[in-house]
């Protein structure tokens, strides 16, 4: 089958439509077939990945990585970019454009918002925003949208709640435009008033009709919550600190919460977590982020690197 996504870039969750989502989520599942089965593949031999990081990252640099070369292609990493002549000062584009040249994509994370966009105007290779600064995370939220697919086979009629930094996680910023393409049954966002999520990621939502309540306590929202969506407070994105102190630890997820949320309900959290998931709640299993949600990122970027990379995947 033809892959709408060949040679594209994927920069925003906005640029997906139900149909792309639907093909991702289909080729995931084939990619986890091949893994369990064989391990690896040889779809994109001869295919090399540049993944430029700005920005730390563990679960994004590592499965995308670990997803080039399950699919039989090469990799240039650069993680830090400290050793390469960006360390001199060397402009985004032109070393976008550099490493175009060597590779067949870049997969860029960058703390700016909208470096992904300025990397794709320098090259016609395709780019993938692997997270830009407080913006989005389109890869997270395809790989988060996979989970809760996996798990419960739809994601229409859930009701879904997103509690933390809404404010600055991008991953949420996405995730919430990749849910308002389908139906859930409403979207709780939970924060503190100073990391409320800014209105224009409510547009997804708000014209696909889909309603999105806003609340301060999470109490108010765990009875009917199928899916609890944890993030982290990011501490590197504030500029006054004292407020960060105050707010870093306004959620917690303890087993007393477990207690309280729906027998059926799945916990999830994109990582890194610095205190908003107390350890003993792993054990629970509707606490997914360990043994699905980060092993899916792997077979959702094999999926994408294959659909971007290759015209017809067969699979
Ligand atoms: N979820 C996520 O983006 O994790 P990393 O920052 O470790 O890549």
């Amino acid at each position: 089958m033809d892959s709408s996504l060949f040679k594209k870039d994927i920069l925003t969750a906005s640029q997906f439509t139900k149909k792309d989502v639907e093909r991702v989520v289909a080729v995931t599942r084939s990619m986890r077939d091949i893994v369990d089965k064989d391990g690896s593949t040889d779809i994109l031999k001869g295919n090399i990945m540049t993944a430029l990081f700005y920005e730390p990252s563990s679960r994004t640099f590592g499965s995308f990585v670990a997803a080039m070369q399950r699919l039989g292609g090469g990799f240039i990493p650069l993680q830090g970019v400290v050793y390469s002549s960006v360390a001199k000062g060397e402009s985004l584009p032109d070393t976008v454009r550099t490493f175009a040249s060597f590779s067949d994509c870049i997969v860029l994370r960058h703390p700016q918002v909208g470096a992904a966009v300025t990397a794709a105007d320098a090259t016609a290779k395709p780019v993938i925003n692997a997270g830009d600064g407080p913006g989005e995370h389109p890869t997270q939220a395809l790989l988060d949208f996979f989970t809760i697919m996996d798990h419960f086979g739809s994601v229409d009629g859930l009701t879904i709640t997103l509690v933390g930094d809404l404010l600055n996680g991008r991953t949420v910023h996405s995730l919430i435009t990749l849910l308002s393409l389908f139906s859930p049954k409403a979207i709780h966002l939970v924060s503190p008033e100073v990391l409320k999520m800014t209105r224009d990621h409510l547009e997804g939502p708000k014209k696909s009709g889909i309603k999105v309540i806003e609340h301060e306590a999470l109490d108010d929202v765990l009875g009917e919550t199928d899916v609890l969506y944890a993030t982290r407070v990011q501490k590197e994105r504030f500029t006054d600190l004292d407020v960060y102190e105050k707010v870093k630890y306004s959620y917690i997820i303890t087993p007393d919460i477990m207690k309280k949320s729906k027998k059926t309900a799945i916990l999830m959290h994109p990582f890194p977590r610095l205190g908003e998931i107390d350890g003993a709640v792993d054990a629970d299993p509707r606490a997914l982020y360990l043994r699905a949600q980060i092993p899916n990122g792997m077979y959702v970027r094999m999926a994408l690197l294959a659909l971007v990379l290759k015209e017809d995947i067969s699979v």
